[in-house]
């Protein structure tokens, strides 16, 4: 996944640009570029690393250019050097791309075979140099491009300058996402809106197989057999400013600690007394009569958020719920009944993740429902989907997910009541019971954030050791996978999430001094079966750290230390409660170990490519 950014109009654009490319870096940050075109010439500025590298370099490019496009890479084809940075030139041209290319092998080497040098590795640069050999027969650049798409196969949001054409912009999308800015006499585009929304809120979403020329006055579109397409302009919302860092060292502890405020906004967005909201939880365009499965599809921790719902879904609304990895669903030829039978749950922060949008494609063609629960409202999922619920967690910057995951459990929950509200599967003294205890969350969870002292002491004890194991039962198991994956990303140490039952199962072999061993163990059901199983790891000289009640004197006897964590009654409550500490020691071993918190080595907050 990629970032691109671009502008024409009446302003120097170098700085639009790089700032556009900054709120973009989430993207992807192991290589940037710039290109100008300055009086009938393209100059162009790229460098491998994080987008500020490019600033020496930038500097050197005409600061009174007005057309320019930007690209902050995350590497699929080629390494993340230099030559492999976007822009990529070709005869008269300078194009950047998000997404892949997938038959570009061959179309590489029929360019070889007339003579095309190539610099780099990458399937952006042939589709350079295809632009710039159909221009040399097909001189209408959007001709060129309607000719040139027709033989791509894959995903691809491009632009791309001519250095003949000094005012116009040039741009297609296929499948990774792609928006335009509407100025006075000046036009934008990007990635998403956050490129250019602090210039303007007016925006056209461009639809896959639309093509466009980019001008100051704005932009015309056709399809890809050439027939002109309406622009319809969508005024988004967005309030700028909300995204720094706070005086927080990184985003990521920074939204660990708004969660609090996450819960209380999302509250009360969707309860109304001792109800819940059911028009704004997206329910009235969805006929739950007709449903007979649902399938949860999601990847990373949302993934996990949509594994956690299950366990309330299933009792509250008496369905089957399939929760399974965006990557695998859809391309396992799922049995999905027509007519709306069965609804598939589509679970992403970024509403752009690519595994997920192709299974919501999928599922609406096969005529199910779709329902979303995103945080980027006009994201490629939620205009996908038949209804949406938006997270209102506010933008989250670090890649590792925290405060989206509370926001996506919670957001679940809320909406499997409403349903059971909707339906009479719920009395109304119990759904007021657990709206008065749903009050009290925030308040808990700034006495979970209250640990966070005590865990940077632990941290300071484990970081250095190369393994670790979650465990956990019911929704605790989920919250195990949720910790060794927070682990895992942001201080590159091994971890692993286990149903604590399946340890038995072979496992237990790992257990030795050399593998701290996280134990979720809230008062709930499960204690007994959890602690019994924490016995069997001890007794094989296992280093126990339970995540629970510090006042629990079992606990106490039985683990090397206990992670302090407040306890509630409702099982929800409690899983977001938990989850608290296991961010908590993520981040904290991270810092020690001196990793890129917020932008963690490989990967990008938001995964649109496969
Ligand atoms: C989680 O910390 C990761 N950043 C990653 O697993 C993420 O949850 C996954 O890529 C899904 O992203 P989405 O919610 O934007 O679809």
């Amino acid at each position: 996944m990629c970032g691109i950014v671009g502008y024409i109009g009446h302003r120097p654009c170098i700085n639009i640009i790089f700032d556009g490319l900054k709120k973009l870096e989430y993207r992807g940050y192991d290589s940037a570029g710039i290109a100008v075109l300055h009086q009938g010439e393209i100059l162009v500025s790229k460098e491998s690393g994080k987008i500020d590298n490019l600033k020496p370099s930038i500097a050197k490019l005409p600061q009174d250019a007005r057309v320019g496009i930007g690209h902050t890479r995350w590497a699929t084809h080629g390494l993340p050097t230099k030559e492999n940075a976007h822009p990529h030139e070709a005869e008269h041209l300078t194009l950047i791309h998000n997404g892949i290319i997938e038959n570009y092998k061959e179309l590489k080497q029929e360019l070889l075979n007339k003579g095309i040098k190539f610099r780099s590795e990458t399937d952006t640069e042939v589709v350079a140099h295809l632009v710039a050999e159909e221009l040399k027969v097909t001189p209408k650049p959007i001709a060129a491009l309607q000719n040139v798409i027709k033989r791509l196969e894959g995903a691809f949001s491009l632009a791309f300058i001519v250095d003949r054409i000094p005012d116009e912009i040039f741009v297609a999308k296929q499948g990774s996402p792609l928006v335009v800015g509407l100025g006075q006499g000046e036009t934008f585009f990007g990635s998403d809106i956050t490129a250019f929304v602090n210039f303007t809120q007016k925006a056209v979403f461009l639809q896959d197989g639309d093509i466009a020329q980019i001008s100051a006055e704005g932009l015309k579109l056709w399809d890809k057999n050439g027939n002109t397409l309406p622009t319809k302009i969508t005024h988004v919302q967005w309030s700028p400013g909300s995204a720094d860092k706070q005086g927080f060292k990184h985003y990521m502890l920074k939204e660990i600690h708004e969660q609090p405020r996450v819960v209380s906004a999302t509250t009360q967005a969707f309860v109304k007394g001792n109800s819940l909201d059911l028009a704004a939880l997206g329910l009235e365009k969805i006929d739950f009569k007709k449903i007979k499965t649902l399938h949860i599809v999601a990847c990373g921790t949302a993934y996990y958020a949509g594994m956690t719902a299950k366990y309330f879904i299933e009792p509250l609304l008496g369905i089957s719920v399939n929760v399974e990895l965006a990557s695998e669903f859809r391309y396992r030829d799922p049995f999905l009944m027509p007519d709306g039978q069965t609804m598939v749950m589509a679970i992403s922060q970024s509403g752009e993740t690519a595994d997920t949008l192709a299974c919501v494609k999928h599922a609406k063609d096969k005529g199910c429902q779709i329902f979303s629960i995103c945080n980027v409202n006009y994201s490629s999922i939620v205009r996908e989907s038949d209804s949406a619920l938006m997270m209102l967690a506010g933008p989250e910057i670090g890649v590792a997910s925290t405060k989206a995951f509370t926001s996506q459990v919670l957001c679940a929950y809320l909406w499997t009541l409403g349903v059971a509200q909707k339906l009479g599967r719920i009395s109304q003294d119990e759904l007021s019971s657990i709206i008065t205890e749903l009050k009290t969350l925030p308040l808990y969870l700034d006495q979970a954030l209250n640990a966070e002292e005590y865990i940077v002491d632990l941290a300071s004890k484990l970081y250095a050791y190369p393994n670790f194991l979650f465990i956990g039962r019911g929704m605790s198991s989920i919250i195990a996978l949720e910790g060794a994956l927070k682990l895992k990303e942001i201080s590159y140490i091994h971890a692993e999430g286990y149903a604590a039952g399946e340890l038995k199962h072979g496992p237990i072999a790992l257990v030795d001094k050399q593998i701290p061993i996280v134990a979720i163990l809230p008062h709930d059901h499960y204690f007994e079966k959890t602690l019994s199983n924490v016995e069997e790891i001890c007794a094989r000289e296992g280093q126990v750290y339970g995540l629970g009640d510090e006042k629990d004197a079992r606990l106490k006897e039985i683990c090397v230390q206990v992670i302090p964590c407040p306890q509630m009654k409702n099982p929800v409550f409690q899983a977001i409660l938990s989850t608290v500490g296991v961010q908590f020691l993520a981040y904290h071993i991270a810092v020690k170990r001196g990793t890129d918190v917020d932008q963690p080595r490989n990967l990008a907050k938001s995964v649109t490519v496969e």
